[in-house]
């Protein structure tokens, strides 16, 4: 039996904080809801509650990676491990089951987490894919009755979990390649599996068939209709407001565009006379036009905002990244809530179109927060498509009203979107909500949402995803700016969220340590290629894979913790 609290451990220059250093304990301890005495987690969201109260790993494993990495230096508690077992391999210990041990009843619940920190313990950072590649993750216990344990003691089987699946089958089922159906139907019919994995399950079960990528890791975005860029023109460009206008884009040949779903976005790159830029904007059109339709704010001293303002005019072509993004309308019946503030408008306003094209029945709230009649965009287009919808209604917010601006015609409410806004739309609890507007006022909505009961809550954000970095010290936050040192001697790696593009320098082990030299926000867990939290969109470009990911990721994407640049690239990041 291991224990041990979790404490500040310096790793690369960082501090994160971890509880996976165990050491044995003698003599009978104390195992409770949540952790054995003297044990503890850094980190709460991957590892620990009740549902991973204790992690449990196998001598025969030990022997196997003494074996395999050559290593005689093994002792307990090395796998961060609670109970270090002799028996109760992960190819015969079934999701469900349950054991008397000491005093104590416990539940097998799911297979180890893969995370980065068992591999910065070990000095072995293949290790979190090697534990699913070899088939030997080890498994978490809950509860059911606390008591004493100490080691020595036998673990009694009391109970096979329903469906007989193993540990090991469902780690496979996960994380490596195939995820059969019919094994993720019988996963979910084990009432045992923590709510975690019966989500990845269902996402499974969700994922279109031969749809590539791993939905039950990460949503699955929609394969890219066309690689790199292509050329499109421009055939039309609109003024909608003061500080907003629209370009429409065609195929050079007039050939119908390759549908967009609603939501997506498309990504330009722009030859401005300061170096070339590359951004993104949502299609604001409706879905399945011939042309693309989007929308840009040019921002006061935006670059790409007054390149295309200046230079976009019918017969002007412009290279373009096919649509992409997983912020797209779900298809069902559930009440439809589509907020959004300023110009986040845009991937919204694609998806009313995409529901007044059908005449949707659905219930549909068009929540709108502008500053004032001058700056409210699209504001007759919404009201034409939401007269097409037998249940949607608006509520439209001006902050500042201006002097023509008419209450009750013009906007519903003088102020921002707020929780009390919300609180009066009456919202059922089974509302999809989908937000976008600037980060703080979509964290705000989300918060207030949330408060409502309502959960199926979607968002974009017109810029950098936040960070995920499990375990790590939060840091003052800095501006994305190119590595310390000279530039590398490799190709360039445009990281577009971050509006940064340097080269590559062979120097760092993948794109996801050049991004961190780099301070671009990046979002990671295991580092090795197997849990598909680094996953972006891979806008244009070749990557070599080192090593190669367990599980290929979705089309047009890349698992950025284990690839390197073969050839110019443009990230999603
Ligand atoms: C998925 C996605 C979808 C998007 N959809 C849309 C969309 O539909 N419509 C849209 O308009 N945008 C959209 N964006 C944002 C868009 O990609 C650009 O980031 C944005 O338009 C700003 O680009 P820019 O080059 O004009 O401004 P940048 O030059 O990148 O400037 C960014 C900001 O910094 C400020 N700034 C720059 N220089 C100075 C300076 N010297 N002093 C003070 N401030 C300065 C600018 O005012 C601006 O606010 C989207 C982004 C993403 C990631
Ligand atoms: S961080 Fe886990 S696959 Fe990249």
């Amino acid at each position: 039996m291991n224990v041990g609290m979790p404490r500040d451990v310096v790793w690369h220059g960082r501090t994160v904080y971890t509880g996976v250093w165990k050491e044995p304990v003698e003599g009978p301890v104390m195992l409770r809801r949540l952790n054995l005495d003297g044990d503890g987690q850094g980190d709460l969201g991957g590892h620990g509650g009740e549902q991973r109260a204790v992690l449990v790993y196998q001598l025969d494993s030990y022997r196997h990676w003494q074996r395999e990495l050559g290593r005689d230096d093994l002792t307990h508690g090395n796998f961060g491990e609670n109970f270090t077992v002799d028996g109760l391999p992960d190819d015969e210990v079934c999701i469900g089951d349950r054991y008397r041990v000491g005093e104590a009843v416990v539940e097998v619940t799911q297979p180890r987490v893969t995370c980065y920190r068992v591999g910065l313990r070990m000095g072995e950072p293949r290790l979190p894919a090697l534990l699913v590649a070899h088939h030997r993750p080890g498994f978490y216990l809950r509860v059911l009755t606390e008591g004493l344990v100490q080691a020595g003691d036998e673990f009694v089987k009391l109970s096979t979990g329903p469906e007989a699946m193993t540990v090991a089958e469902i780690d496979a089922l996960l994380y490596l390649p195939g995820h059969p159906r019919d094994g993720a139907a019988r996963a979910l019919r084990i009432p045992a599996l923590s709510p975690g994995w019966q989500e990845s399950m269902r996402a499974l079960l969700a994922q279109e068939e031969g749809r590539e990528g791993n939905a039950g890791l990460v949503t699955a975005a929609a394969p890219p209709a066309w690689t790199g860029f292509r050329p499109l023109t421009v055939i039309g460009y609109e003024e909608d407001t003061r500080d907003v206008f629209s370009l429409l884009l065609a195929a050079a040949d007039g050939a119908p565009l390759p549908a967009a779903l609603p939501g997506q976005f498309l990504t330009l790159r722009l030859p401005t006379p300061d170096g070339t830029l590359v951004r993104s904007y949502s299609l604001s059109g409706q879905p399945g036009d011939p042309a693309y339709r989007i929308s840009v704010k040019q921002e006061p001293h935006g670059a790409a905002g007054a390149y295309l303002r200046a230079n976009m005019r019918p017969g002007v072509t412009v290279e373009a990244a096919a649509p992409r993004g997983t912020f797209t309308l779900e298809t069902g019946d559930s009440p439809v809530l589509l907020l959004s503030a300023g110009i986040g408008v845009t991937p919204v306003l694609a998806m009313l179109h995409a529901l007044a094209a059908v005449r949707s029945e659905r219930a549909v709230w068009w929540v709108h927060g502008a500053r004032d009649g001058a700056e409210h965009a699209f504001a007759a287009e919404a009201r034409e498509l939401l007269g097409r919808l037998p249940h949607g209604r608006a509520w439209i917010c001006y902050s500042r009203p201006g002097p023509d601006d008419v209450a009750g015609r013009d906007f519903a409410g003088a102020g921002r979107i707020t929780a009390d806004v919300l609180r009066g739309l009456r919202l059922p609890p089974d509302t999809a909500a989908y937000l976008c507007g600037p980060a703080e006022f979509m964290t705000q909505i989300a918060a207030a949402l949330g408060d409502l009961g309502i959960t199926a809550v979607h968002s974009e954000l017109f810029g950098a995803q936040p960070g995920l970095t499990p375990g790590i010290a939060a840091a003052p936050a800095r501006a994305p700016h190119p590595p310390a040192g000279d530039p590398g001697p490799g190709p360039a790696v445009s990281f577009v969220r971050s509006g940064l593009t340097v080269p590559w320098d062979p120097a760092y082990g993948s794109l996801l340590e050049l991004a961190e030299a780099c301070d671009v926000p990046v979002r990671w867990s295991c580092r090795t290629g197997v849990c598909h939290t680094c996953e972006s969109g891979l806008l244009s470009g070749e990557v070599d894979y080192l090593p190669d990911p367990v599980d290929a990721p979705a089309d047009g994407s890349v698992l950025i913790c284990c690839a390197r640049p073969r050839t110019e690239l443009t990230l999603d990041v």
